[in-house]
């Protein structure tokens, strides 16, 4: 018995539902939602996904020098807050709590924002001694932000909002939606995603097509208008908006470590999730304010900013599992095909130039 499936079968019964409805439905239902279980999807056996986070605390350990270069520029504030929206089990958040040290970790609190009830109930665990020394806080999604100088990062936030896959035809646009009969392709009128869609491109050829997300301005702007000054930061898969069009981008189910474009199947019980269109994201953030808007590969972005060099000589020195396990992080974060270049960082700056 699937609620979720029961529920949708009799929506479907009266009318399509386009595909971003069922994507909202199947993640945050707020009783029978996938990120709105007790029990949290993350991790290796017995799981459906793993994040850059379960490979090890690289991620982290970078954004901490990140975060320490933005307090340095912004000429080290007594309090630096790093707010993390879609913030999951807080893992990213305590190895960068970890990581920092000498007056930066001093005015470096962390803020961790995500309703999900797993994730909340497992960063409890993950950042308990940061909590009790006020180096860590929770914040609920719908308790507005005060303004705050500091940083926002997240690690795969926009690619969990719902987004619906338009589709050219050769003459108009088209929509996923579920029908009675299945999914199908149904005419729609595109209203913004059209016009934004066709400005990517010199001209759509047939089965062009990308995905929308309706709620990004709005999340954007409310993270950026409570950023006084500093860094924005998102880790992230996706493309540039040209790229997805050409693609065809779509949704993609993730179930049990394997991946496909079943949408609709087993709702609630399987994530669901979208590539995000960073050229979308970063023109949004430059209206919300935001400059020196820059995009690399993951993969990148670690060999720029993480000396390696210095760390790699550290390892060494770490028992046998330990070594094995930081050797193994890098690998998968800087090695071609593998995560790190899947994965791109967008960052962004508020406040005076450089
Ligand atoms: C793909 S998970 C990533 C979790 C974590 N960052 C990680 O890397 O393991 C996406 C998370 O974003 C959360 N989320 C979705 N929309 C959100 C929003 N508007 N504000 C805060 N969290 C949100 C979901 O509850 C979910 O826990």
């Amino acid at each position: 018995m699937n609620p979720l499936n029961d529920l949708l079968q009799s929506l479907v019964a009266e009318g399509p539902i386009p595909a971003a409805e069922v994507m909202a439905l199947g993640l945050y239902h707020p009783e029978h939602g996938y990120y709105r279980r007790k029990e949290g999807p993350w991790g290796f056996d017995g799981k459906d996904y793993y994040t850059a986070l379960d490979l090890g605390p690289l991620l982290g350990q970078t954004l901490a020098l990140r975060l320490e270069a933005a307090w340095e520029r912004l000429g080290r504030p007594p309090r630096f807050t790093a707010l993390e929206p879609g913030a999951g089990r807080g893992w990213l958040g305590r190895d960068v709590l970890n990581a920092v040290s000498g007056p930066f970790s001093e005015a470096l609190v962390y803020v961790h924002r995500d309703d999900n009830p797993a994730a909340r109930q497992a960063a409890e665990i993950a950042l308990a001694p940061f909590l009790a020394a006020n180096r860590a806080q929770f914040a609920a999604e719908s308790e507005p932000l005060e303004p705050f100088t500091g940083a926002i990062f997240s690690n795969e936030l926009f690619d969990a909002l719902p987004a619906q896959p338009w589709r050219w035809d050769g003459q108009r646009w088209t929509r996923e939606v579920l029908t009675s009969r299945g999914p199908e392709w149904q005419a729609g009128e595109p209203g913004a995603a059209g016009a934004w869609f066709a400005a990517q491109t010199d001209g759509l050829e047939p089965q062009d097509g990308s995905i929308w997300c309706e709620a990004l301005p709005g999340l954007v702007q409310e993270l950026a208008s409570a950023l006084e000054a500093g860094l924005f930061l998102a880790v992230d898969y996706g493309e540039s908006a040209g790229r997805l069009l050409a693609k065809g981008a779509d949704l993609r189910r993730f179930k049990a470590h394997s991946v496909d474009g079943k949408w609709h199947d087993d709702l609630g019980e399987a994530d669901l999730t979208a590539d995000v269109d960073f050229t979308r994201l970063a023109t949004l953030l430059e209206g919300e304010g935001l400059a020196e808007l820059s995009q690399v590969e993951l993969s990148k972005w670690i060999r720029t900013h993480a000396p390696l060099n210095q760390w790699g000589a550290q390892w060494m020195a770490l028992p046998d599992p330990e070594r094995r396990s930081r050797t193994e992080n890098l690998l998968q974060l800087t090695l071609p095909n593998m995560m790190g270049s899947r994965f791109r960082v967008l960052e962004g700056w508020k406040g005076k130039k450089a």
